[in-house]
């Protein structure tokens, strides 16, 4: 019968939070991760659920297109780093209910818990995403990057010049987030209301930055999503020594807007032209 560890995406999973925890992103319970599994992922791993599963936990927020869903998650206040070792008390599978507003717990944290905190806001972007990529997007991913957080400090919580100074930071930046990113001012983690302000960022860019925080972003699989918190953070990275080397000051020699729109071009992207000047 093998065990549930032999699921490819069980692996995937636990494999990202290994590279974020790699990454220096998650110190303590620091991040999270969620995944909406496939028909076929849940048949296979179905057979392993609990023979009684938790009690149905009504959410303070709720999605029509998520009923019936089920998600791997990690639990709220579990160390990223622990779950490699022991994935079955560190993350958890979860169902919806047919009414899209409470989860139970079929699978994992065996030694009690709860998903992340931050449910909310991975629930509420779940349902964006599927909606607005007609159900391609299936993982969540929230890190604590230090060179994003940084920025935050330093430069006005605005959308649009986040994104162009991630955007002229590196030149691959513009083809990994083509949508840009959207500034989500400081909130109390795990409240309705960034879950709210995060899922509706997300429903038009591809990450969000949480000021003083760290970042929140989406993609098709594991590979895309870990791809574009590197290369967020990266962008992030060269902009936070150049402002250092600039004594502080924008940069004036960067990448022009042409030149963001000569990349769009050859590499057939659509950038999204709100943020060019
Ligand atoms: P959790 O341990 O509940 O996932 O919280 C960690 C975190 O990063 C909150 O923003
Ligand atoms: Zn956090």
């Amino acid at each position: 019968m093998g065990t549930i560890f032999n699921e490819r995406v069980i692996e995937d999973f636990m494999l990202m939070c290994k590279k974020g925890v790699d990454q220096g992103w998650h110190e303590r319970n620091g991040g999270n991760l969620s995944y909406r599994m496939t028909k076929d992922d849940v048949e296979y791993c179905a057979r392993f659920f609990k023979k009684h599963p938790g009690e149905w936990v009504e959410m303070p927020v709720s999605a029509n297109n998520l009923k019936g869903e089920f998600f791997i998650v990690t639990g709220s206040g579990k160390f990223l780093e622990n779950v490699n070792t022991e994935p079955q008390n560190n993350i958890a599978i979860v169902e919806i209910n047919q009414t899209g507003n409470s989860y139970r717990i079929v699978w994992g944290l065996d030694q009690g818990g709860k998903p992340t905190s931050e449910f909310p806001t991975h629930f509420l972007t779940h349902s964006a995403r599927k909606m607005a990529t007609d159900g391609d997007n299936r993982v969540i991913y929230h890190a604590h990057t230090p060179y994003v957080v940084a920025l935050t400090n330093v430069l006005p919580l605005e959308s649009e010049l986040f994104t162009r100074m991630l955007w002229k930071s590196a030149t691959e930046c513009c083809l990994f987030c083509p949508g840009g990113v959207g500034v989500v001012p400081w909130m109390v983690p795990g409240s309705t209301e960034i879950a709210e302000c995060t899922s509706d960022l997300l429903s038009k860019y591809d990450a969000a930055i949480w000021a003083f925080h760290g970042a929140f972003v989406t993609g098709k699989d594991f590979d895309s999503a870990f791809g574009l918190m590197q290369t967020i953070e990266k962008s992030a990275m060269v902009a936070t020594i150049t402002l250092a080397a600039n004594a502080g000051k924008m940069p004036n020699q960067t990448i022009t807007d042409d030149q963001l729109r000569e990349m769009a071009k050859a590499y057939n992207i659509r950038l999204n032209e709100d943020f060019l000047k």
